[in-house]
């Protein structure tokens, strides 16, 4: 597997990419738009006119998103423990996932990921090539904020956008603010979002 580490600030952004997931996107985003329609209500976390499915969507029955959630977890979990230089039998659980699904105008407010250790996303329908509304920031661009908010002349900017591809996946340390921007096209854009923690940390906490 090849993955970039890109150091923005000084923290791990780790990007790579899941060819089953570039070659599954269509029927899984039908899957994901099926499930918003079948479910009463979504959950209220940072989605700003978004749809947040249940936390626990590697629960569900699907076999796409059974296979979608082995592939965030196998792949997610060599990526830790290489940010983390864990020896190769590290346990690694993967405690929470749910879909996004942003319709027009909707966005995703700032916010971080604690008390978890390493969180990230996949995306299943975006557009790739999204109009920019100047600055260099796109429609529909994760934006991620240096954890030291001061900017130049001591800082790099103090954030960095990417505009996500299909079939991408992008992991961080939890702690990291994050938002999405909106972004306006009628075709919704969708993602699944995850949560790692170090088994250590938590058996350690319950002892
Ligand atoms: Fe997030």
């Amino acid at each position: 597997m090849k993955a970039d580490n890109r150091l923005h600030f000084g923290v791990s952004i780790l990007e790579t990419s899941l060819p089953w997931l570039l070659e599954n996107h269509s029927p899984l985003r039908d899957c994901l738009l099926t499930l918003r329609h079948q479910s009463e209500q979504g959950l209220q976390r940072s989605n700003q006119r978004g749809w947040h499915s249940q936390d626990d969507l590697f629960n569900s029955d699907d076999p796409l998103i059974q296979q979608l959630s082995q592939q965030v977890f196998e792949v997610g979990t060599q990526l830790i423990r290489h940010a983390e230089k864990f020896p190769a039998d590290e346990k690694v659980l993967l405690s929470s996932m749910w879909a996004n699904i942003n319709d027009f105008g909707a966005w995703n407010a700032p916010h971080a990921h604690l008390p978890c250790e390493w969180s990230g996303v996949v995306y299943i329908d975006v557009n790739e090539n999204p109009q920019s509304a100047g600055g260099g920031i796109h429609d529909g661009d994760i934006l991620f904020f240096d954890p030291i908010t001061v900017g130049a002349p001591y800082r790099p900017a103090t954030t960095v956008s990417y505009t996500p591809k299909i079939g991408s996946m992008y992991v961080f340390p939890s702690y990291l603010m994050h938002m999405v921007a909106p972004h306006f096209e009628e075709k919704p854009r969708i993602s699944v979002a995850f949560n790692f923690r170090i088994a250590r940390n938590i058996e350690a906490i319950a002892r």
